[in-house]
């Protein structure tokens, strides 16, 4: 759906369909008050009958008379006149979409910028709007024949300007928030596929596909030998109980000047994860095809760089695998080498996402990268300690944590902080290796990190777990698409 601002007379409009804010409790804003007022007050005569309570969400479709310009309105409440939350704005969004997206209404105008907000401009309502329209909109379809959902017909949303607001200033909003969207989308998709569609050539190849749609993107794969060759002995430890051959996917924004330090982010690309011969119990497991969300995000943010030519270097490595049983499997006790030339001593197989991860973060330097992000479904750990709503942060750099935790706190896409002291550095000492890949059940999340840690002494680094946040089970199981928004947010406020 395209997001088009729309300056002129509310009373004047021509369109299939008119979104207007209610608010609860009586006094209405402006827009409605004049939209009413040309349209015989049968708003206001709604809003009496108590029809629309004004409640954020609640959402109430109008038939205008024969003869009008304006078809239908949709009345949608947004909380309380002046105490409009961030939270109220969000759901009235996705109301909108909701109530409208299954009638054959192929454009719409929404008068919800008119609402003020609490401590949110029009920059950040034009952004929300468009990506929680945009999320109600998405459907997987992918492997679905039958119970395929029919395809939605909306095509156009009208942002309406009034007041203070410049229009060009929020057409280059919705254009960002745009491609934030379509950044997120490419994530949920990718993710949302099942792990028998979605191996890491599958990734490999919709890299290449990605690096042919835009001209900044250049797209480098690695195959086995090649990893072989730079030492990737913990990274190729876990593919080797697969069948599927691992892949170590570069994509490279040039945007900047080339004298400029690259961000780079690294992606746990993990297209299936059984735990090896420390294999997880059976109950949920189909959910492990999403051990390729912090990969997918890679993607989602790569495309949006790219999409928006963000003048700034952006670098995307993604690590691909498969974790499963097999006769040539990591055991218990394995030891292998990394690319650092650490000896790792496997003391269990399921903890595979640091294995792969240390060689990508290694060779990450390669890049001589300002800083480097890694986002991986890391630990179970970090879903008990934070729950679905916050991704984990830790890292070695303060100033780099709280950058990311404020984009977070922008964009609606938060993270916490977890201590990554050295306190728990001896709860991964080994008596064979350098170091073991477990630290015991205690402080898990924390402990994967120290792992990382090891591997990426040599730049400022961040580390964000989205086991948590990457997915939702349940009814409504599927990809998030996070934390593609915060790391966009982040980039975009380095540009
Ligand atoms: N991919 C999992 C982490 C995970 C578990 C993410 C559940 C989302 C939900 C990771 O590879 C893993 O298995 N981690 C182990 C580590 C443990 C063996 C130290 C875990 O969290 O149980
Ligand atoms: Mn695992
Ligand atoms: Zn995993």
């Amino acid at each position: 759906m395209e997001f088009v601002s729309k300056s002129g007379h509310i009373d004047k409009l021509s369109t299939p369909c008119l979104i207007l804010p209610v608010f609860s409790k009586g006094k209405q804003s402006d827009v409605t008050n004049a939209f009413d007022k040309a349209h015989n007050k049968q708003i206001a005569a709604v809003l009496k009958q108590g029809d629309a309570t004004g409640k954020a969400g609640n959402t109430l479709l109008l038939q205008m008379p024969a003869g009008s310009k304006t078809k239908r309105v949709l009345l949608v409440g947004v909380g309380e006149q002046g105490k409009t939350t961030d939270v109220d704005f969000n759901k009235a969004s996705s109301a909108s979409i909701n109530a409208l997206k299954r009638l054959p209404i192929k454009s719409i105008c929404s008068a919800l910028l008119t609402v003020d907000v609490t401590n949110k401009n029009d920059e950040w309502k034009v952004r929300q709007l468009v990506l929680k329209s945009r999320e109600a909109l998405y459907q997987y379809t992918e492997t679905l024949t039958t119970s395929a959902p029919d395809a939605h017909a909306l095509e156009k949303c009208q942002l309406l300007v009034t007041g203070d607001s410049s229009a060009v200033a929020i057409d280059k909003a919705a254009t960002i928030a745009t491609s934030i969207a379509n950044g997120v989308d490419i994530a949920k998709k990718l993710a949302d596929l099942p792990g028998n569609i979605c191996t890491p050539t599958y990734l490999a190849n919709a890299a290449k596909t990605l690096g042919k749609e835009h001209k900044s993107l250049k797209v480098t794969v690695l195959d086995e030998a090649k990893m072989e060759k730079l030492g990737m002995g913990s990274l190729l430890s876990v593919s080797r109980g697969s069948r599927e051959p691992a892949k170590l996917i570069t994509m490279e924004h040039k945007g900047g000047p080339a004298s400029q330090k690259p961000i780079v982010i690294v992606g746990k690309g993990l297209t299936f994860d059984a735990g090896g011969i420390s294999i997880k119990p059976s109950s949920g497991m189909d959910e492990m095809k999403y051990d390729m969300c912090g990969g997918a995000s890679v993607f989602g943010v790569m495309q949006m760089c790219a999409e928006l030519n963000l003048p700034i270097n952006v670098v995307g490595v993604v690590p691909s695998s498969e974790n499963l049983p097999d006769g040539d499997a990591n055991k218990p006790g394995d030891i292998v080498t990394s690319m650092k030339g650490l000896t790792i001593e496997i003391l269990n197989t399921d903890a595979e996402g640091r294995l792969i991860l240390c060689d990508a973060l290694t060779y990450s330097a390669k890049f001589k990268p300002d800083v480097v992000i890694d986002i991986a479904t890391l630990t179970g750990a970090c879903v008990v300690a934070l729950g679905k709503h916050a991704t984990g942060l830790l890292g070695n750099n303060d100033e780099l944590a709280n950058e990311l935790l404020g984009a977070g706190i922008k964009a609606g896409d938060k993270a916490w902080q977890l201590p990554l002291w050295d306190e728990y550095r001896p709860q991964l000492k080994s008596n064979f290796a350098d170091l073991a890949n477990i630290g015991g059940p205690t402080g898990g999340t924390i402990t994967a990190a120290c792992f990382l840690s090891r591997f990426t002494e040599d730049y400022k680094w961040a580390h964000l777990d989205i086991a948590g946040t990457a997915w939702k089970s349940g009814a409504d199981k599927g990809a998030t698409g996070r934390p593609v928004h915060m790391l966009s947010q982040f980039i975009l406020d380095r540009c």
